[in-house]
């Protein structure tokens, strides 16, 4: 059986029920499946003002069957998140964390930073997850996910506030070649496109979705229906993408 990762991305639960019931849907939809997934990944702006009140609310709306690993975007906040969504001791450090089978391995990297919309790979992440390569055996693929997309995406409002600094990143897979994708989110818009040599993978957003430039001017378009992506990854470390709506 291959490895099935579901993506999901940008809840933004607030206090209105809207953005909670969509996200309710996209995990009752995993819920529902026949298989077990091996994870779901869900790659920031989980909070849309980084309340506790709003991650007390995304623990219900984003709880699942499945493993589930959760990375903050530019709308949350390090201390409620790891307060509230994650149950641990607050802190404003980058929120890395590393999800490890034998089968694959995937670092979800705090690409946020505080007070601000566009991202950045702190240099404490990019050395843990040196650290979290290295320790990988070169038979196994990786998947490294953030929120903050690392190029453009001939999306203009997101490209103002994507990920900056990015060969550094580009510097830390070199000559590490199991790793196989890049994942995140931020766009609210199902994307695919490539970032040093690999592909990245941009999951749609659930709350809403950015319209294009050729799509006319609307800011954002409330009514299309909440999505997912499918990550595969087959025996030879090829990984395939399957963007799912869910109506
Ligand atoms: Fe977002
Ligand atoms: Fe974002």
């Amino acid at each position: 059986m291959p490895v099935v990762i579901a993506h999901v991305s940008d809840i933004h639960i607030d206090s209105e029920p809207r953005a909670a019931e969509r996200a309710r849907r996209v995990f009752d939809h995993l819920d529902a499946l026949p298989a077990d997934l091996d994870l779901v990944v869900l790659t920031g702006d989980i909070a849309d003002h980084g309340l506790d009140a709003e991650y007390a609310g995304a623990r219900e709306a984003a709880a699942t069957r499945h493993p589930l690993l959760i990375c903050p975007g530019n709308h949350d906040d390090r201390e409620a998140f790891r307060r509230t969504l994650l149950g641990v001791p607050p802190s404003t450090e980058p929120v890395d964390q590393v999800y490890r089978t034998d089968r694959f391995v995937l670092a979800l990297c705090d690409s946020s930073i505080p007070g601000q919309d566009d991202g950045y790979l702190a240099d404490t992440t990019l050395r843990w997850l040196a650290a979290e390569l290295d320790a990988t055996p070169d038979d196994v693929p990786v998947l490294i996910g953030f929120h903050h997309p690392p190029v453009e995406l001939n999306a203009p409002f997101v490209d103002r506030i994507r990920q900056f600094g990015e060969d550094r990143l580009a510097g830390v897979v070199a000559r590490r070649p199991n790793v196989v994708a890049f994942l995140a989110g931020h766009a609210h818009t199902a994307a695919a496109t490539r970032f040093a040599g690999l592909p990245l993978l941009v999951a749609p957003g659930v709350v809403s979705t950015i319209p294009l430039p050729w799509e006319g001017d609307r800011p954002v378009h409330l009514d299309q229906p909440p999505s997912l992506a499918f990550h595969v990854i087959d025996d030879r470390h090829r990984v395939t993408t399957h963007y799912r709506v869910v109506v």
